[in-house]
């Protein structure tokens, strides 16, 4: 119905998931953007590789449970099994966790489900998954009174009540909005968007701003770590920390290529960064990397071979020079590689190492000494739009200039600087998440 008015969480988890919902077409989201997965046969073999360092953690298991959550059309589970070596194969339960229906011809090892198996052990692996976990906007109106941004299904919008209760919790604390000012240019007072006030005290902000409320994919990560008895849970998506939170959200859509408005209709994707530090925050041992320094770490390289190669083995040459481009995508800066990586260990002795010979173990990620600091570079030249017009050049996933060319790489605020690594907002605890285990072990 178009007239009716609704939160952008329910609003979007209809027009996602709902009967005639986006995700349930049968083109599947490969139709309509790239990740990772999509990119490069290179990060699904990475991703094996951190399984067998799971493994390894495990005291290798007779059952090693492997979950793609969100699997798209389990285009990742099936390039780790392809990539394991037989023996290992042999002991991994692999699951696919999808709304959408079991594609065919999908290997029949694999269990598709919709919901993810409890009681396992082994690793969680979600790309790009809690990006479409629905969520609410919110909007600072004129006189700087935070409220719901409500939609309608042809995607007109307006202002609905102030926010309340824990979504405004949630804000104080993980998305503060700059407070309003008063005439003199001076913040007013006791009205900063900050945690500790009273529950009753109104959220407030410089007026036009925007905001997206993660408490949602807090709990689902929550969720989703709870289902492991033991292992290694990983996310990764594009997302921001609060330290460079955009002023005017991210929410989007994208259709065929195409970075679109966000219109929840059940055409297009409808997707938002991930606040993945308030994700973190949820276990206290999480760590969050860069995708460039977690795909590096484990082995993925994007330097280019030796040129005398160019004569000794052309063919070699050739097939190196190709992985080399496509490992330059998975971590590019501006693209693939700011992407987020978030690592929750449950009860696995992870230890931290300063890195495996060859440089294939998951190093310590130079920028986070002890889980501590967050050096995040805010991008000022992002607009934070919120309507993905598709007409600026860039938007589109098909731009030229930029490796990424992928979902979240249009107008993504590029706050994951370099290879450092991400705060995981977990205090004095946080155990780096490093499994340091040799790359050649063998059945
Ligand atoms: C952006 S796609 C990513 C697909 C794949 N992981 C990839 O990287 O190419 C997100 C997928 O997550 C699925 N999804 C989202 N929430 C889900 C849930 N709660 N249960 C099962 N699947 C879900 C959607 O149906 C969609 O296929």
């Amino acid at each position: 119905m178009t007239s009716e008015w609704q939160g952008w969480r329910e609003a979007a988890g209809e027009a996602l998931y709902g009967a005639s919902g986006f995700y349930l077409a049968p083109d599947g989201p490969g139709a309509h953007f790239r990740t990772s997965v999509h990119a490069s046969p290179l990060f699904a073999a990475a991703v094996a590789r951190l399984l067998r360092r799971v493994d390894a953690a495990l005291g290798h298991p007779d059952e090693l449970t492997f979950v793609d959550l969100g699997a798209g059309h389990g285009e990742l589970v099936t390039g780790v099994l392809d990539a394991l070596p037989a023996p290992v194969a042999a002991r991994v339960l692999p699951y696919a966790v999808e709304h959408a229906p079991r594609p065919a011809g999908l290997d029949p090892r694999v269990t598709w489900t919709g919901a993810p198996p409890t009681g396992v052990t082994g690793l969680l692996f979600a790309n790009e998954w809690l990006d479409n976990i629905p969520l609410d906007v919110v909007e600072s109106d004129e006189e700087g009174v935070v409220r719901t941004v409500l939609v309608r299904r042809d995607g007109e919008q307006r202002l609905g009540a102030p926010v309340g209760g824990t979504d405004a919790e949630w804000l104080r604390r993980w998305w503060p909005l700059p407070p309003p000012l008063s005439l003199d240019g001076t913040a007013e007072p006791g009205l900063r968007a900050e945690p500790g006030l009273p529950a009753e005290t109104e959220l407030r902000a410089e007026p036009g701003l925007r905001a997206e409320t993660g408490l949602p994919r807090d709990e689902a990560w929550e969720a989703a770590v709870g289902t492991l008895t033991r292992g290694l849970a990983v996310a990764v998506d594009y997302a921001h920390t609060r330290e460079a939170r955009p002023p005017h959200a991210t929410l989007t859509g994208y259709l065929a290529g195409r970075q679109v408005p966000p219109v929840p209709d059940g055409s297009r994707d409808i997707t938002a960064h991930v606040a993945l530090d308030a994700c973190a925050a949820r276990h206290p041992a999480s760590r969050l990397l860069s995708q460039r320094a977690a795909l590096r770490a484990l082995g993925v390289d994007g330097g280019r071979p030796p040129l005398t190669m160019a004569s000794t083995d052309p063919a070699g040459y050739v097939r190196r020079l190709a992985s080399a481009g496509e490992a330059a995508e998975l971590t590019a800066t501006g693209g693939l590689g700011d992407f987020g990586w978030l690592l929750t260990p449950v009860g696995v002795e992870l230890h931290e190492g300063t890195g495996l010979p060859g440089g294939t173990g998951l190093h310590q990620d130079p920028g986070m000494p002890g889980g501590g600091s967050t050096e995040q570079r805010r991008d000022t030249e992002v607009s934070g739009d919120t309507g993905g017009d598709g007409e600026r050049p860039g938007d589109t996933k098909g731009s030229g200039d930029r490796p990424g060319d992928t979902k979240g790489s249009g107008d993504r605020p590029r706050d994951m600087d370099g290879d450092r690594a991400l705060s995981g907002g977990t205090g004095p605890s946080s155990a780096p998440l490093l499994v340091d285990v040799a790359d050649d072990e063998e059945e």
